[in-house]
């Protein structure tokens, strides 16, 4: 596989940045990940908004302008040869050679850009024709979420006590209300009626996410942006998330709770056929 490093296209065998990086001693980073469809990005625009907005919020800058990391996508998924997959983009703080938890001077350290790509089926998926068990878990992140940060510790170990549990995926609850996935967006349908939670900084803005919900509103389906309970999860017709990973993941079961007749479905399933055609 060829990677992307600071400037340079390299085997990922020899891609190296420094271990004095603050995103490997802070956490101190931004990502996105990008899907590509049939070769090509899908929402590249998005993700790009999304990652300065990031940036901004951390006084970060991008080493790169936007139009260039547009370019270094398209130049990683053409020689790797990529169908379907994703890209990992991450921007890091970088080091002056110390570590300081005092942020180096921007004018003389640049941050760190990191790509990759990733092979991946993303539409004919067993996941999404079997759908998602979900297990809720306490939400104990930092009050950031809207910052896609590269401190996926909690996510990560959320997903390894739901895989403990025999589940797929956990949702994160705070305060009695669920607020997203370990790594995706969370819904419920109840009475033909899309719940979702409102934005805010207790939650990822997912690109994903903008634009199920413009082709539910196209569709002629209601959308209430709301939190929602646990309980009112587990009493759904059913329920899925999104993300750029997964597309519309339908969900079948919450906390041992059976939605439906425990397939995927109807409003997922169409959501996720409609997301996948206007994306390719
Ligand atoms: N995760 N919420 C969280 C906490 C996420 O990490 C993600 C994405 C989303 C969905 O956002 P989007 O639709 O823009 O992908 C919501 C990515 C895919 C990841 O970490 O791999």
């Amino acid at each position: 596989r060829t990677v992307y490093v600071n400037g340079n296209y390299l085997p990922e065998e020899e891609a190296t940045v420094s271990i004095f990086d603050r995103g490997f001693l802070f956490a101190d980073g931004v990502y996105e990940v990008t899907s590509i469809l049939d070769g090509k990005l899908v929402d590249f625009a998005g993700h790009a908004a999304r990652l300065e907005r990031s940036l901004t919020e951390l006084d970060m800058q991008s080493p790169v302008s936007m139009e260039a990391l547009l370019d270094i996508h398209r130049e990683l998924v053409a020689r790797n040869g990529i169908e379907q997959g994703m890209v990992y983009m991450q921007i890091t703080r970088g080091s002056d050679g110390d570590r300081d938890f005092v942020f180096p001077d921007p004018e003389t350290t640049k941050p760190s850009l990191v790509l990759f790509t990733q092979a991946k089926e993303l539409v004919d998926t067993e996941a999404a024709q079997k759908g998602n068990r979900i297990i809720s878990v306490e939400d104990i992140r930092w009050g950031r979420r809207d910052i896609k940060t590269v401190q996926l510790l909690y996510p990560s170990m959320a997903k390894m006590m739901a895989r403990k549990a025999g589940a797929d995926d956990a949702w994160l609850v705070q305060d009695g209300f669920v607020t997203e996935g370990t790594s995706n967006n969370a819904y419920i349908v109840k009475d033909g009626k899309i719940i979702t939670r409102n934005l805010s900084s207790d939650i990822l803005h997912g690109i994903t996410r903008t634009a199920v919900l413009k082709f539910a509103r196209e569709a002629q389906m209601k959308i209430e942006e709301r939190p929602f309970t646990i309980d009112e999860a587990k009493a759904a017709d059913e329920a899925f998330t999104t993300s750029a990973s997964a597309f519309v993941m339908p969900v079948v079961s919450v906390d041992g709770a059976t939605l439906g007749d425990g397939a995927p479905g109807p409003v997922a399933r169409r959501l996720r056929e409609i997301y996948i055609a206007e994306m390719r």
